[in-house]
């Protein structure tokens, strides 16, 4: 297959739909973010890199962040995550108070913000710093030291981020949070001020590709408490997720990682996938590949249009999707 090619085709094709959606700009940092930018990478399980346009340029990775706290929860508390937060579509927006109210205070999955600050609240509880934790988890996965917080968008998300300190309220009078209000949006504000380029997103999504094993050459076993290389000495490839925990969080990406539109992405694109609203989306051909995509301008639903419709394409001309 040549996905190089490929991705070229894609990228032109895409182009047609710029303009099309808007710029975050619910977090202010996030509106200044230029509009046209486009870059879109693949890398495959036996090392084989594409990309193309701005697929180096890092960006706010915002909710695709919960991909990684979803794994480092499960590693932490495995299948008891599931008493506190739902793995059910939600089917309304990602930030929704009202659904939290109805259910109470149990959010219907770990993609949503309530599910976030739930499973950040769960990180807080089990690891001795969570910001820390998540960060070097992004490292781990992404092979690059250089990834790492944007603390002007999480500065920028914490002086406006009313919905998500109103969903933690709400989390806490459900007795659903277990740490102060402002220790969980803090951290949860940093983790998605998470910034990384499509390479190193596509590079950190290949385990959920991969049966939950860490396929860099390099990889070290991890230790499961501190989430970091458990000996510097071995060349053994890390198994970060069992191969049913693994399964597990591919589900939940396939049924919520895209909202209010997760039918859409899965009847369009037929892969496992997590957006945000910074325009980045991951996504997984099992067993064969990762893929990210970024393009800033986002529809209602909060993912991005040129990424979505790339994605579509992608699997449309290679022919490769889980179904
Ligand atoms: O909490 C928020 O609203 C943002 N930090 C993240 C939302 C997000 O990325 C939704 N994804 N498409």
């Amino acid at each position: 297959m040549n996905y190089q090619h490929i991705l070229e085709q894609v990228s032109q094709e895409a182009s047609a739909l710029a303009g099309e959606g808007n710029v975050a700009s619910y977090i202010p940092e996030l509106a200044k973010v230029p509009p046209e930018r486009f870059g879109m990478a693949l890398v495959t399980l036996d090392g084989q890199v594409f990309s193309t346009g701005d697929a180096s340029e890092r960006f706010s990775v915002q909710s695709i962040s919960k991909v990684f706290l979803l794994a480092l929860a499960i590693r932490q508390v495995g299948e008891k995550l599931f008493e506190r937060v739902g793995k059910e579509p939600s089917g309304n927006p990602f930030n929704s108070l009202v659904q939290l109210e109805y259910e109470h205070g149990i959010p219907r999955n770990p993609f949503i913000n309530a599910g976030a600050l739930v499973m950040t609240d769960v990180l807080l509880e089990h690891l001795p710093d969570a910001k820390a934790a998540v960060l070097d988890f992004a490292r781990l996965l992404s092979g690059s030291s250089e990834v790492d917080y944007d603390y002007a968008v999480a500065a920028s998300e914490r002086a406006t981020g009313f919905t998500n300190i109103a969903l933690a309220n709400f989390l806490k009078a459900h007795g659903n949070l277990h740490h102060p209000v402002e220790q969980v949006v803090d951290a949860y504000f940093h983790h998605c001020s998470l910034s990384m380029s499509c390479l190193e997103l596509a590079r950190s999504f290949l385990f959920l590709a991969n049966h939950g094993i860490l396929p860099h050459p390099t990889s070290q076993p991890i230790n499961q408490s501190t989430n970091q290389p458990a000996n510097q000495s071995t060349n053994q490839p890390a198994r970060l997720l069992s191969v049913s925990q693994t399964k597990r969080l591919n589900a939940v990406m396939l049924t919520c990682g895209f909202y209010d539109e997760a039918g859409e992405f899965a009847f369009r694109v037929g892969l496992p996938g997590k957006s945000g609203v910074g325009g980045g989306i991951a996504a997984i051909m099992p067993g064969h590949w990762a893929a990210a995509v970024w393009s800033p301008e986002i529809n209602r639903f909060g993912n991005s249009v040129r990424g979505m419709k790339a994605l579509e394409l992608l699997t449309t001309l290679t022919g490769e999707s889980i179904f």
